[in-house]
């Protein structure tokens, strides 16, 4: 074993590589990260000691990095009964369905392991419930890597199965939109329904604020508007708050951005309900939707269904959000954060900035790849696509966080022009 200076295996990278892939990746081209410890809202690597996380890990890590109060919430589950069967009465899954009845305003959640498993399952209850099949999503829309889930999404990450999937439904995304010329989705969204007959739409399903696609503010009538053609045409409204949800935005759910104190009829959930501390996700359902299952079977299942440390990792989370005001805290440092990015774009260093909370995109006027090296080297992880940054660290970073992450990406691009 190769040994750094402080005992730490320099030959972990390829002895994993060796046997287990790395995702979304040919493997002989990722690059190594080797993550020795965490605290709040930095890890440190062998490579290049602490940086701070603003990929979250998975835009995941709500709370920050090994939180004691998750891991005591954690540690005790596993102390008291670390496995039960699905349908078995526990203590922390009641305790669960509580605290998202009280945060989604929905009504009951059928809980998976991850979240392209709960957006499969929103699917089914969605077909179940309106016996219609088509599903409508976005032209740019991530909602999952399962093949039922690639098929109905937008996202280019289908491209390599597109020969194998059945036709998906897409609107027009909500962008470029101004106050005097509204953007085609809405008729988009009309012709399809018109087109394809209302009476073959199980669903509309829409990211909560669309993540890695975009990160756009739609306009203020685009979900009060999807809200009302569905209900016209009884289509199920689903909200995907995987990436949105649990205060990255600087509420608890983005659909309260723009819904005006309307809720979907279900809600995907899924990443920061645990801050990533266990495996965990779900789809919440309005009354209406869950009534049907009164006397219909629930055709939906899994071994691991509501496992219950992951149910402790999610009330744990949830907890700490609330304790901690970690979502009005989200808010406020996204107003700090939007600050600073005005200024940087005034000043030329980046071309455009936009976001809600602390999800934000920072689009560059050349390809991003080259500076992610840079940014490491400076003590930042910095995920990236395209000529766009994202920007989106645990909730718990305080405003100096902020600032001194903003130096530091802004002498990294000072340095590159
Ligand atoms: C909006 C959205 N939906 C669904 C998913 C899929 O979740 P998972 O990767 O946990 O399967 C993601 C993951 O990035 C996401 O961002």
């Amino acid at each position: 074993m190769g040994e750094s200076h402080d005992g730490a295996d320099t030959t972990l990278f390829e002895r994993q590589r060796e046997h287990l892939f790395f995702t979304w990746s040919a493997q002989r081209d990722v690059q190594p990260l080797t993550i020795v410890e965490a605290a709040g809202p930095r890890f440190r690597t062998l490579e290049d000691g602490w940086l701070w996380d603003l990929e979250s890990q998975v835009y995941n890590v709500n709370v920050g990095h090994r939180h004691a109060h998750l891991q005591a919430r954690m540690t005790a589950q596993i102390q008291e009964l670390p496995a039960a069967a699905p349908n078995a009465a526990l203590p922390i899954r009641a305790e669960l369905g509580e605290l998202l009845r009280r945060h989604t305003g929905l009504h009951r959640a059928f809980l998976t392991t991850g979240g392209s498993e709960a957006t499969e399952n929103a699917i089914k209850i969605a077909r179940l419930v309106t016996g219609r099949s088509k599903i409508v999503t976005r032209r740019s829309s991530y909602h999952g890597a399962t093949l039922a889930v690639l098929g109905v999404a937008g996202d280019a990450r289908k491209e390599p199965y597109a020969r194998h999937l059945a036709p998906a439904f897409h609107i027009d995304d909500p962008y470029p939109w101004t106050p005097e010329t509204p953007s085609s989705w809405v008729r988009s969204l009309e012709a399809l329904i018109e087109r394809e007959g209302p009476e073959t739409i199980a669903a509309v399903l829409l990211e909560g604020f669309t993540g890695t696609n975009g990160m756009q503010l739609p306009p203020q009538d685009f979900w009060p508007r999807a809200r009302a053609l569905c209900d016209a045409h009884g289509i199920l409204l689903i909200d995907d708050e995987i990436f949105s949800g649990f205060g990255r935005t600087g509420r608890w759910f983005a659909h309260e951005h723009f819904l005006g104190g309307h809720t979907p009829d279900m809600m995907i959930v899924g990443k920061g309900l645990t801050s990533g501390y266990a495996p965990l996700a779900g789809v919440v359902v309005a009354e209406h939707v869950a009534a049907h299952f009164d006397t219909n079977k629930l055709w939906c299942g899994l071994t691991t269904y509501a496992h219950p440390v992951s149910c402790a990792a999610a009330v744990g989370s949830i907890e700490v959000l609330e304790r901690e005001q970690l979502i009005a805290n989200a808010r406020d440092r996204g107003e700090t954060l939007r600050a600073r990015l005005t200024a940087m774009r005034e000043a030329g260093l980046i071309t455009s900035a936009r976001g809600l909370g602390l999800m934000w995109l920072v689009e560059l006027d050349r390809p991003a790849a080259p500076l992610h090296a840079k940014f490491r080297a400076q003590g930042a992880y910095v995920p990236f696509r395209g000529h766009n940054l994202f920007l989106c660290p645990p909730l718990c970073v305080t405003d100096s966080d902020i600032n001194t992450i903003v130096d530091l990406l802004a002498a990294v691009l000072a340095d590159a022009t």
